[in-house]
């Protein structure tokens, strides 16, 4: 391990860095120097954009400044934090984002810290600071990249691509955990969901008793429909009689599709329904087909879909969304049961990998108790589910639901004997749904799916550790230094 001497504000800090990846913020924060940062996050690569953390080298005896959440420790290298000229780029830099975001309390604080009540620059009304946490997060930690920067200059903002609602976001509320400013709750086209507006759309959306482990619900039960398939054949036969009845003017479906493997459509004939049957465990476009099923005049449109699709969808309905364009809509929410869901594509070459056989001509596949089946030319393969390594989808790991806890109606194997299907109704929207269908009805095993739940909860919130403790890093910074540095500055003159 390399040792190195570095000289933060006068004091000797001794520290080590491998392959130069101890940075100057790393090791001023260690020695507790603090030292002021706005889009640094420390489980993210440096990104350099905001310039807040700008200090002084002296290296050879030549003054630069540089960044020092980017800046890689020196042997030798000697470092202040707090000169007269580091002052004023960070007053600037103060007065640039409050201009910006002027109603922007965090950043009003830390204006205040610099002198700064009223910036001289024209005001926007803006709100985000253009820190670049929230698509950092997306793409670095959870694997989805659904938002990214666009454009530059004033009109330098974030968004999904061409601004089209995101099919690629799974409202796992990471980018909102990130944002320092809640700007990014006004993004319309995502669906950054915290745990509060989960309890809130459970109110809004749901009504039953409240399960902590399975969420709301007014009944559970294993049932078997006369459907021949997967499991008890619960959702074809839902559908399926919900057409029948006119309860449902359509459902929106995954298909087998030759290019893709997998798309959603529009299904609005009950015999139809039963070419979609079996859970196909790819996720597909659910909201741009729901969309055109509503363009083309249908109103009681099932969706049957993934825990994240159900938040999607719930967010968008919770937004107005609809609402807004088709006042008389009514829309079914199906949730399957889901611990991970796969790239289909990836999923292809793995099976091909393991077994030999086409994905595209298997009959059926199924995830049950860890295991991955897979049906082909009359033949039954398995394997286990870590097997299939990177054909995981990503961000399955940042989703701690496994039974759809925003459905209607929730349908998965777990927690019923073979043959069933585990069915929890949580809406009167749900109830109406199941009570059109024919079923044979048994009990289930709650624990089991509750097990199952909380390993998958437990999985997603350690996943959520290492952002929350970067977080958490950054205010204890804040807290137990900035002000205190704050004051050095003050009493040296350097701020007034
Ligand atoms: Fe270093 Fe933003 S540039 S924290």
């Amino acid at each position: 391990m390399t040792k190195l001497i570095v000289i933060i504000d006068g004091h000797e800090i001794e520290t080590s860095a491998e392959g130069g990846s101890t940075t100057i913020l790393e090791a001023a924060r260690l020695a507790g120097i603090y030292i002021p940062t706005l889009c640094h996050h420390p489980s993210l690569e440096a990104y350099g954009s905001c310039r807040l953390c700008t200090v002084q080298i002296v290296k050879n005896g030549r003054k630069k400044l540089v960044t020092a959440c980017n800046f890689p420790l020196e042997d030798g290298l000697i470092v202040n934090t707090c000169t007269q000229e580091i002052m004023e780029i960070r007053r600037m830099i103060m007065e640039l984002l409050l201009a910006r975001c002027p109603q922007e309390k965090r950043l009003q604080e830390m204006a205040g810290e610099y002198g700064v009540i009223k910036p001289r620059f024209l005001p926007q009304d803006k709100n985000c600071i253009l820190c670049g946490l929230c698509y950092r997060v997306c793409e670095e930690l959870v694997g989805v990249a659904a938002i990214n920067a666009q454009n530059r200059g004033v009109t330098r903002d974030v968004d999904t691509p061409y601004g089209q609602l995101s099919e690629e976001c799974i409202a796992c509320g990471a980018c909102a955990l990130v944002c320092p400013t809640n700007s990014i709750f006004e993004r319309k086209n995502i669906y950054p969901l915290t745990s509060i507006d989960i309890k809130e759309m459970e109110e809004e959306f749901l009504c039953g008793a409240n399960d902590d482990d399975l969420g709301v619900n007014r009944e559970m039960l294993a049932a078997k429909s006369s459907v021949e398939g997967q499991d008890g054949g619960m959702v074809t036969s839902i559908l399926q009689r919900g057409i029948e009845t006119g309860l449902l003017d359509g459902a929106i479906v995954a298909q087998k599709d030759e290019r893709l493997g997998a798309k959603a459509a529009l299904v609005d004939e009950a015999a139809s329904i039963l070419q979609a049957k079996g859970t196909k465990y790819v996720r597909v476009s659910v909201i741009a087909p729901l969309l055109e099923a509503l363009e083309k005049g249908k109103r009681r449109i099932a969706v049957v879909g993934t825990p994240c699709q159900m938040r999607t969808v719930r967010k968008l309905q919770r937004q107005g969304y609809f609402q807004e364009r088709f006042s008389d809509a009514q829309i079914f929410l199906i949730g399957l049961f889901c611990f991970e869901s796969f790239d289909y594509e990836s999923l292809k070459s793995r099976v091909i990998e393991l077994f030999g056989i086409d994905l595209d001509r298997s009959e059926k596949m199924q995830i049950a108790r860890g295991k991955f089946i897979i049906a082909a030319e009359g033949k039954e393969y398995s394997c286990r589910v870590r097997d299939l390594g990177d054909a995981v989808r990503a961000g399955c790991g940042f989703c701690g639901d496994l039974v759809s806890r925003l459905a209607d109606i929730s349908i998965g194997s777990i927690g019923s004997e073979d043959g069933y299907s585990t069915v929890i109704v949580r809406s009167e929207q749900g109830e109406r749904l199941l009570n059109a269908a024919q079923f044979d009805r048994k009990g289930i095993n709650r624990e089991d799916i509750a097990k199952l739940a909380a390993i998958k909860k437990k999985n997603a919130d350690g996943n959520f550790a290492g952002i929350v403790a970067g977080l958490t890093e950054r205010m204890e910074a804040e807290g137990n230094v900035g002000a205190q540095s704050s004051a050095e500055c003050r009493n040296s003159g350097i701020l007034s």
